[in-house]
């Protein structure tokens, strides 16, 4: 059962979109409160290094995460501790309320998987220590809360990964929120050839998809690339254990701006069809997987405003399971595989449990209700063996 193209976790770049006439002006990230990095990760240097803290500063991270949030905070200067999340992915407020201290200067919350979190009782904490709130948004561009506010928008700051959501071969942003609080500084300007290839690879992959000649002519193209780098279609070009690589990428530097590819990459995304695509493919995928996997549902429901990121399900032997779904070629997205280091050396049973049991299966906006279900049928077809 692997006669369809690879359904990618991210979208690709789709050419057609970049030069339509549609420019919907963005609800988050204009304005002069906005400044766009290589990454989330540079984003989050770059808060922390504005915010000029005394040696000896700690931010509190949650325990599941994906490493390079943690890298990003030691390499500005600060110190980090981890806080525990749930099962449920929400935050377990009383034991973050016992790891703050008089050196606490700063709290990351996550919404996970564009799933939002509940913030009023942390950022009522954040104030009353004076402390900074960081909303992660890296997994939830363009989703909002049960009030309808975007997320990224109610805390001191909010950190976004734009490469995540829409096709961009870098990409992040920092949004200030709090009056007072000024820009962080610009980062370093960056390019190097590895940014046009994987635009270049992304455009191919995404033409492929579509009917006509040009699809045969960029799957020749395609097939050229993988001979010549040995790199398999469905696989990732990263190398799967190499914890350094995985925090060192340049192109997503830690101190770089955003590229002038990925600014025209980002200029025509209209972001009311991101959320309409992806909700209706999230709940596509909800029907056809409820009957056998509603148990594992990570999130019961798919509430108004979310923009989901993935679809995210609780498996046993996750590693296993994300090989077998490649080898169907459906790209799963697997979030915190390798925790960073400084966690590692703490034993701790949830973060474990969620870093290694959670897949996300894709769901952007250019997949179809069709695509849906063959995402359903790999997962049923890999749970058979
Ligand atoms: C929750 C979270 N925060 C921050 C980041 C950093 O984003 P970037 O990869 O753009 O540096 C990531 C990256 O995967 C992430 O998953």
């Amino acid at each position: 059962m692997k006669s369809h193209k690879p359904i990618q976790a991210f979208p690709a770049l789709d050419l057609h979109q970049l030069f339509s006439a549609s420019r919907d002006s963005d609800p988050l990230l204009s304005g002069d409160r906005v400044r766009r990095y290589a990454s989330g990760r540079a984003g989050l240097f770059h808060i922390i290094k504005s915010l000029a803290l005394s040696a000896g500063s700690i931010i509190l991270l949650p325990d599941y995460h994906c490493g390079v949030e943690v890298e990003a905070i030691l390499r500005a200067g600060c110190k980090v501790d981890f806080y525990r999340v749930e099962t449920d992915l929400s935050i377990d407020l009383d034991n973050l309320s016992k790891k703050i201290t008089a050196n606490t200067r700063g709290i990351l919350a996550v919404h996970f998987f564009g799933f939002p979190q509940e913030l009023s009782d942390l950022r009522q904490i954040c104030r009353r220590r004076d402390i900074v709130l960081i909303e992660d948004c890296a997994h939830a561009l363009y989703s909002q809360d049960e009030q309808g506010c975007w997320l990224g928008t109610k805390a001191d700051y909010g950190l976004f990964s734009m490469r995540k959501t829409v096709f961009m071969p870098n990409g992040g942003a920092v949004r200030v929120n709090r009056k007072g609080f000024v820009l962080p500084d610009k980062g370093k300007r960056y390019f190097d050839l590895s940014i046009l290839k994987s635009t270049v690879k992304s455009a191919l992959e995404n033409e492929t998809r579509k009917p006509g000649v040009l699809a045969d002519v960029s799957q020749r193209l395609l097939d050229l690339y993988h001979h010549h780098t040995g790199i398999s279609a469905a696989a990732s070009d990263n190398p799967d254990d190499d914890q350094r690589w995985y925090y060192d990428v340049a192109a997503y530097g830690y101190e770089h701006d955003i590229s002038a590819i990925s600014l025209a990459c980002a200029s025509g995304m209209p972001f009311q069809n991101i959320i309409i695509q992806r909700r209706e493919n999230y709940a596509a995928l909800e029907k056809l997987l409820a009957p056998r996997f509603g148990g594992q549902f990570v999130f019961p429901a798919l509430a108004p405003g979310v923009c989901p990121l993935c679809f995210p399900l609780f498996v046993d032997q996750r590693d296993e399971l994300a090989l077998r779904m490649t080898a169907n070629n459906v790209l799963p997205f697997v979030f915190g595989r390798l925790p960073h280091p400084l966690l590692q050396e703490a034993v701790v049973p949830e973060p474990k449990a969620l870093a290694g049991n959670i897949i996300g299966l894709p769901v952007h906006q250019q997949l179809t209700e069709q695509d849906m279900s063959v995402v359903a049928a790999a997962l049923h077809n890999v749970m058979k063996r």
